[in-house]
């Protein structure tokens, strides 16, 4: 049966002297629901996850599993790892290298009452999930990464978890494994109907494997979102750089039609539309972030043909193999556009024409970002 996982303003503090590892972080897992945490090293992502294992105990807050309180400052309820029913993956394989593969799996089973007969159908129906039925009989040395990790997989899954929690799990693979693991988890978690916590640093693999992706800083989440929502509504700057928002423009936020603000860029006479938040007010200075593929270049005879278009030259072009990187210089600025396809349509000096979707570039405040990102947690 699927459960519901709530962390309520949990925090922890390593050390007084130091800020705490984890801030404040509340969030609700629905039943069967995949939560990415996102972040750069060292923002608390371990540190959540140990402290909904139990492996690591909170400074305050709450975690509970359904209605039970495995955790709470308040109360003092503290329910011991062993008895919370969490599988756990973690970046390293920790597999016994002494073992078969279907010792390695059945190791977490050694100490429940199980008859013979329902060991061995639990750890071949768990290997068959991951799909190393044919390789119950190895050593685990002699297996690829991949696999190995498949059996760490197994042995987090074989009793039987309510809530699986998986750190990094794939970033000792290399690209190709990393990419056909990771549709692969999130089969196996949804076919079970397990409710996950998943930590990565690796935007697209978030977004890939996570129903709802919580990005985090210095140990505060600052935005929890579907992956579609954070790609077109982020909340604050980090949140849409660290999510692949590359280009970022300054200037001052001249008057607010709705959602959108007028902003006048720096250094030159020109306005463009953006969505500002709500709390930017006439005047102040914005940072205007857009994503390099969701500007779109045409040829100087295609004015009119799309929103906001404004003259440009393109400065360089990098081949990429299945899409081409232009530099383009355009209102005494420089902004970098991706174009799809293996046949670039502009080369260097090219005059062209710079489409910027007023609802795909936003204004964050220049100062206080982190305030911002407050209003939105
Ligand atoms: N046992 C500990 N004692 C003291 N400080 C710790 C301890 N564990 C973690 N920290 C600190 O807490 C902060 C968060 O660490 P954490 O391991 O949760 O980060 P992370 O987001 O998992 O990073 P990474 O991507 O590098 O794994 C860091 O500043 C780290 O140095
Ligand atoms: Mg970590």
């Amino acid at each position: 049966m699927s459960v519901a996982l709530t962390v309520g303003n949990l925090s922890k503090s390593f050390s007084p002297d130091l800020p705490p590892a984890v801030d404040d972080v509340s969030f609700v897992a629905a039943p069967g629901e995949i939560i990415v945490l996102l972040g750069p090293s060292g923002c608390g992502k371990t540190t959540t996850l140990r402290m909904v294992a139990g492996l690591e105990q909170p400074t305050q807050g709450l975690i509970r599993i359904n209605d039970q309180a495995v955790y709470e400052s308040a109360t003092g309820a503290l329910v011991a790892p062993q008895h919370r029913q969490i599988g756990m993956v973690f970046q390293s394989y920790a597999v016994w290298p002494h073992m078969t593969v279907f010792e390695n799996v059945a190791y977490p089973l050694r100490r429940r009452r199980l008859t013979k007969m329902e060991l061995r159908d639990r750890v071949t129906d768990t290997l068959k999930l991951v799909g190393l039925e044919d390789y119950a009989g190895r050593s685990v040395v002699a297996l690829s990464g991949g696999q190995m990790q498949r059996v760490a997989l197994a042995r987090a899954l074989v009793y039987q978890p309510r809530i699986v929690l998986l750190d990094e799990p794939l970033s000792n693979l290399d690209a190709k494994l990393r990419i056909r693991l990771r549709d692969d988890l999130r089969a196996i978690i949804k076919q079970l109907g397990l409710t996950a916590l998943y930590v990565t640093h690796d935007q697209e693999e978030a977004v890939v494997i996570g129903d709802r992706i919580g990005v985090m800083r210095d140990g505060k989440l600052l935005q929890m979102s579907a992956a579609v929502d954070l790609y077109n509504n982020p909340a604050d700057l980090f949140v849409a750089n660290f999510t692949g928002v590359t280009n970022t423009l300054s200037g001052r936020m001249v008057n607010r039609n709705g959602v959108y603000g007028r902003v006048n860029l720096d250094g030159s006479t020109a306005h463009i539309l953006a969505k500002v938040p709500e709390a930017l007010r006439d005047g102040e200075a914005v940072l205007v972030g857009l994503r390099p593929e969701n500007i779109m270049l045409s040829e100087p005879t295609a004015a009119g043909s799309a929103p906001q278009q404004f003259a440009g030259k393109i400065m360089r072009r990098r081949f990429h193999g299945g899409q081409s990187v232009y530099t383009v210089a355009l209102l005494g600025t420089k902004l970098d556009v991706v174009e799809l396809g293996t046949a670039p349509r502009f080369a260097p000096d090219a005059d062209v024409l710079v489409g910027i979707p007023p609802d795909l570039c936003w204004a964050f405040p220049a100062a206080g970002l982190d305030a911002v990102a407050e209003e939105y947690v």
